[in-house]
C-alpha cells in the first residue's frame, strides 16, 4: 500500500506500514511497557502508519482485542510488516522475544538475540567491555550456589571489589533488587536480596560523580556515520542512588541537557555511546548510560529498549538532538525491514 506520510521528508511519498506493536509482558516492567507502547503507536499513527496492539499479560499470555494470539513459525504475525517490541527487561528485552520474532520470519525493531541477551546479563556485558578495553568499574559476579557453598569465599570476593560497592541482580532493570553496600557486614544481606530476584548478582565498586545518558540511534541504510549519538543528558536525582522510586515518580528525576560536564568529557561520552552500540552489535537503538567524574567516563550499561515514551530519556535526548518521536519511531520500522531483507537475502 502506497501513501504520503507524515514521517517522510517534504515531497517523499512514503508506504504506510503495519506494525504490530507488543506491549505489556512477564517482567516487573510490565506497566513502564504498556506506557512505551501507547506511546509508541501514537508516534506511528501520527507518522501514518497502522498499528496492531498486541497485549502481553503477565502470564505470559498474548492478547489482540482480548483473543488470544496463536501464531505459526515462519507465517509471520498478524499480518504486520514489522513488530515493534516495547518490552523492558526479561522476557522482552532479554533475547527471548527477539528469538520468537526471528522464528516466526518477522522483521522486528531494534537489537537481535544475541546483542540483546548480552545487554541484560550485567555479568556478560561487563566481560564483553573488558575484553574491549572499554572503561567502566571493577566487579564480580557471584552465582547463588558459590554463596551456598562457601558464603566467606563469595563475601572475600565481593569485599575485593571495594566498598562502598552496589549489589544487584545480574538480570533486572529499573533498579529493582539494587542494595547499595558500605560495610563488609552488609554484603551477606545484600547478596540475600539480590538472590531472591536472580540466581546470578554482580558486586560493583561505587562509582563517583554525576549520571550521564547518551540515546544511539541508527542512521537510514546507506548513511554514514552508521549511529547518531545523541546530546548526552544528565540525571539529577534525589537520595543515594537513581532507584525505582526517582525512575517512576513524577517529577522526581530531572534531565538536564546539556549536562555539567567538560566538553572534553562530552565529546567521550558520544565516543563511547557509539564504540558500545557497535561492540554488542546492536542494532536500531539504543541507550547507553554513564558515570562522569571529571574527566573520567565510565560506561554503565547499555539499554537495548529503554523507557519509550515522549517524555522518556531516550525520547527526550533524541529530540535535543532533531529527531522528534514520530520520524524516531518511523526510523526505527524502516530499519528493521530493511536488516530483515538483508538477512533474507543472505545463504544461511
Ligand atoms: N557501580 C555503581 N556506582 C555508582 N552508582 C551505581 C552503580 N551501580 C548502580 N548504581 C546506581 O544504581 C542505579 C541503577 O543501576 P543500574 O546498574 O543502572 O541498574 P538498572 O538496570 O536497574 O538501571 C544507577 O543508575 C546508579 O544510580
Ligand atoms: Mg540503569
Amino acid at each position: 500500500m502506497a501513501a504520503t506520510g507524515a514521517a517522510g521528508s517534504p515531497g517523499t511519498a512514503v508506504s504506510t506500514l503495519r506494525v504490530a506493536v507488543l506491549a505489556g509482558g512477564r517482567s516487573s516492567e510490565h506497566d513502564v511497557s504498556l506506557s512505551s507502547a501507547a506511546a509508541v503507536r501514537d508516534g506511528l499513527l501520527a507518522a501514518g502508519h497502522e498499528v496492531t496492539a498486541i497485549e502481553i499479560g503477565r502470564d505470559g499470555v498474548w492478547r489482540r482485542d482480548g483473543s488470544v494470539v496463536s501464531v505459526t513459525p515462519g507465517e509471520g504475525l498478524a499480518g504486520a510488516d514489522v513488530a515493534f517490541a516495547a518490552l523492558h527487561g526479561p522476557y522482552g528485552e532479554d533475547g527471548s522475544i527477539q528469538g520468537m520474532l526471528e522464528t516466526l520470519g518477522v522483521p522486528y525493531v531494534g537489537a537481535g538475540v544475541a546483542a540483546s541477551a548480552v545487554c541484560m546479563d550485567k555479568v556478560l556485558f561487563k566481560d564483553l567491555m573488558a575484553t574491549l578495553g572499554l572503561p567502566q568499574v571493577g566487579y564480580a559476579g557471584i552465582r547463588e550456589e558459590q554463596f551456598a557453598e562457601d558464603p566467606a569465599a563469595a563475601i572475600g570476593r565481593a569485599a575485593a571489589v571495594g566498598l562502598p560497592s552496589f549489589v544487584k541482580p545480574a538480570h533486572l532493570g529499573s533498579s529493582v533488587g539494587i542494595v547499595k553496600v558500605a560495610d563488609r557486614e552488609h554484603l551477606g544481606a545484600a547478596l540475600r536480596v539480590a538472590f531472591s530476584h536472580d540466581a546470578l548478582a554482580i558486586v560493583e565498586a561505587a562509582a563517583g560523580g554525576v549520571e550521564i545518558e547518551c540515546g544511539v540511534l541508527e542512521a537510514p541504510t546507506g548513511e554514514r556515520p552508521r549511529a547518531l549519538a545523541s546530546e548526552p543528558g544528565e540525571i539529577v536525582y534525589q537520595g543515594e542512588f537513581y532507584d525505582y522510586a526517582a525512575k517512576y515518580t513524577p517529577g522526581a528525576m530531572e534531565l538536564l541537557i546539556p549536562p555539567r560536564i567538560s566538553a572534553s568529557a562530552l565529546a567521550r561520552v558520544r565516543a563511547l555511546a557509539l564504540r558500545t552500540f557497535e561492540a554488542v552489535g546492536c542494532e536500531g537503538l539504543a541507550r547507553v548510560d554513564f558515570f562522569v567524574d571529571g574527566e573520567e567516563v565510565l560506561v554503565n550499561e547499555l539499554n537495548t529498549m529503554p523507557g519509550f515514551t515522549p517524555t522518556s530519556v531516550y525520547a527526550k535526548l533524541l529530540d535535543a538532538s532533531g529527531v522528534p518521536y514520530p520520524t524516531l519511531v518511523d526510523r526505527l520500522c524502516r530499519l528493521a525491514i530493511e536488516r530483515h531483507a538483508r538477512q533474507a537475502g543472505r545463504r544461511n
